[in-house]
């Protein structure tokens, strides 16, 4: 079995010193138009060292995928300063710094975007209160924003990360685009599986084209999605499975699923037998690494997870303690921090956006 401690190396060369990463998670802690504060590279700088690689807040892409306030920005050189000392205080020690690179697509506001109207690939809300019809997507302007993954994924290679993960999960626009909810598009870019599929193809090689072009060496890029949806019509398990067969036969160095419980099974019908984390470890059959994730607390979850991939992501418990993943792999798993109060928040580095996150979240692990 693969054990927490193993090294593994990604197909462009890239190795990480252990199989524990630090799940994306959104910080709000960027200063108003996205450039990174000092806050969170406290913040980052605490929790990096031991792990294997961090995969950071997302980032967005675009000024008019801004998911919400305090979120990175990528979108334009002007990051690039300030992103080159995030890849750096992550690189401490030996970690790896992957930038997470988003659009919010249809889960934003116009009030976040400062005015610019939603966009998404048809004009269909998310089914939430509240939320605005985006404008479709235009082919051009589809292009464009292909062209904006690759400029974000330029940048990172500047500012001196070791890679990328492109985020198609959790309901942001490249999820859109494959989901039959929020794509009703009747063009080459939507209608059946294969054609809401196209955007992520063009996207992927896009990027991936761009990074073995580049004289950058060992930069990695990675691919993020959720395994269903809820919404009717929506993306159903077999769906992910067959998105799953397409991407692992992508040259993409790993494939990240986003859950909330390791062990959760599928809504379908069909796949109820074990975990969808175990399903698609079968269906990628080792052509590229896959990251499980999802409340992960202990050495034996993080065991548990590798049986059914080959890199566990850590998100909450590396909030409550930054030193985590020190403890579980030294034996010192009984000082692990289960709990956190309001008085540990300044020494953890939780400002109120991690914090409001926490509260809804986690309620269960504050004091
Ligand atoms: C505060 C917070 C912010 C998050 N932000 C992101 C994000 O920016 N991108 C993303 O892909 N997932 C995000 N997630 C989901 C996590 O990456 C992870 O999948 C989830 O928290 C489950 O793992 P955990 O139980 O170890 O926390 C976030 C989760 C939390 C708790």
């Amino acid at each position: 079995m693969t054990k927490v401690n193993e090294s593994i190396k990604f197909s462009r060369g890239l190795e990480l010193k252990n199989r524990i990463v630090m799940a994306p998670m959104t910080t709000k802690m960027s200063f108003y138009d996205g450039v990174v504060t000092k806050d969170e590279l406290d913040y980052y700088s605490l929790r990096s060292g031991e792990l294997g690689a961090v995969i950071t807040a997302a980032a967005n892409v675009q000024e008019v995928g801004k998911g919400w306030e305090g979120e990175l920005g990528a979108y334009d050189d002007k990051f690039i300063p300030g992103l080159s000392k995030l890849a750096s205080v992550i690189k401490q020690s030996g970690t790896k710094a992957i930038l997470q690179i988003f659009h919010g697509g249809r889960m934003t506001n116009s009030k976040v975007t400062r005015g610019k109207e939603v966009v998404s690939a048809s004009a269909i809300p998310a089914e939430r209160p509240g939320a605005e019809t985006p404008k479709e997507l235009r082919q051009e302007e589809i292009l464009e924003l292909i062209e904006a993954y690759k400029e974000a994924t330029r940048r990172a290679m500047e500012a001196g990360f070791d890679g990328v993960e492109l985020h198609g999960a959790n309901t942001y626009l490249i999820q859109q685009f494959f989901s039959p909810h929020s794509n009703r598009r009747e063009d080459e870019w939507g209608g059946s599986l294969e054609k809401r599929f196209k955007f992520i193809d063009e996207l992927v090689d896009g990027v991936t084209e761009l990074v073995d072009q580049s004289d950058r060496e060992n930069f990695i890029v990675g691919y993020r999605f959720s395994p269903e949806e809820y919404e009717e019509p929506g993306i159903r398990f077999a769906d992910t499975l067959y998105l799953v067969e397409q991407l692992a036969n992508k040259p993409l160095d790993y494939l990240h699923i986003s859950l909330n419980d390791y062990s959760r099974v599928s809504q379908s019908d069909d796949h109820q037998g074990k975990p969808m984390l175990a399903y698609i470890f079968e269906k990628i059959a080792g052509r590229v690494p896959l990251i499980g994730v999802g409340d992960v607390r202990s050495r034996e979850d993080a065991e548990k997870v590798l049986k059914m991939a080959n890199i566990v992501a850590v998100g909450r418990a590396l909030l409550i303690d930054p030193n985590w993943t020190s403890k579980i792999m030294n034996n010192q798993e009984e000082l692990v921090r289960k709990q956190v109060s309001h008085f540990d928040r300044e020494k953890l580095g939780l400002t109120n956006g991690v914090w409001e996150f926490m509260e809804n979240m986690m309620a269960d692990r504050i004091k």
